[in-house]
């Protein structure tokens, strides 16, 4: 059984307007869940001051004082246990996560991606859709698996490309669409409404009786 509110672990490396999104959408009421901890593999990232300034746990972990990925990975992983974590949300971070980490939250990992998956997986994906000519770019939050950004969608908002786009101003439309997705994918999740058959995610009705495999 999920908590009411659902705890949060948030993940980031960078800027952390993803999280500043969750926090402002649970601060307003739209998303039934809390951020317990937020940890970052980088010392000076401005998540880490949005999340002492929500109330939420700040933690830097370095990965050159862990002996190689799955190691940090543990780390990584005991800080969010240790804080109850329900849900684990990466919000720009930067590392790619091991199996063994993947394995110990099955089911309970988000990532948000600036592409409509499945193009443009991995780094540079505005920048990439741009070059590759395509009219429409988006949004996509999605489960994580052991792969990179190929887990199953749970949502996606698609944005089209202007003529006159350039890396950062794609980027900047896209962004407004993580900021929207990503608190309604986790009040879904928060509200047990995310069925998952396979690689297909829908969403239950509000108020309907459990039904289907429903995400842990
Ligand atoms: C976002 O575009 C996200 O989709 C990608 O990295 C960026 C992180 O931005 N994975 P922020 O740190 O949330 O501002």
């Amino acid at each position: 059984m999920r908590s009411v509110p659902l705890v949060l672990g948030v993940l980031a490396s960078g800027r952390g307007s993803n999280l500043q999104a969750i926090l402002d959408a649970i601060e307003a009421g739209r998303c039934p869940a809390r951020v317990a901890v937020v940890v970052s593999d980088r010392k000076d990232a401005p998540a880490l001051d949005r999340a002492r300034q929500a109330g939420a746990k700040a933690v830097h972990l370095d990965p050159r004082a862990h002996p190689d990925r799955v190691a940090f990975d543990e780390a990584v992983a005991d800080v969010l246990d240790r804080h109850a974590v329900e849900l684990v949300c990466l919000a720009g971070y930067m590392r790619v996560l091991s199996v063994e980490f993947v394995r110990r939250f099955p089911g309970r990992i988000l990532n948000v991606h600036p592409a409509l998956l499945p193009a443009f997986p991995g780094l540079h994906a505005q920048r990439r859709a741009l070059e590759h000519g395509v009219k429409v770019a988006g949004a996509t939050v999605h489960f994580v698996d052991a792969g990179v950004d190929t887990g199953p969608i749970v949502l996606q908002s698609a944005v089209p490309i202007l003529d006159d786009d350039t890396e950062d101003t794609l980027a900047a439309r896209i962004l407004v669409e993580e900021h929207r997705l990503y608190p309604e994918a986790i009040r879904l999740y928060a509200e047990g409404r995310l069925l998952v058959a396979g690689r297909r995610v829908s969403a239950k009705p509000r108020g309907d009786g459990p039904q289907g495999a429903e995400a842990r």
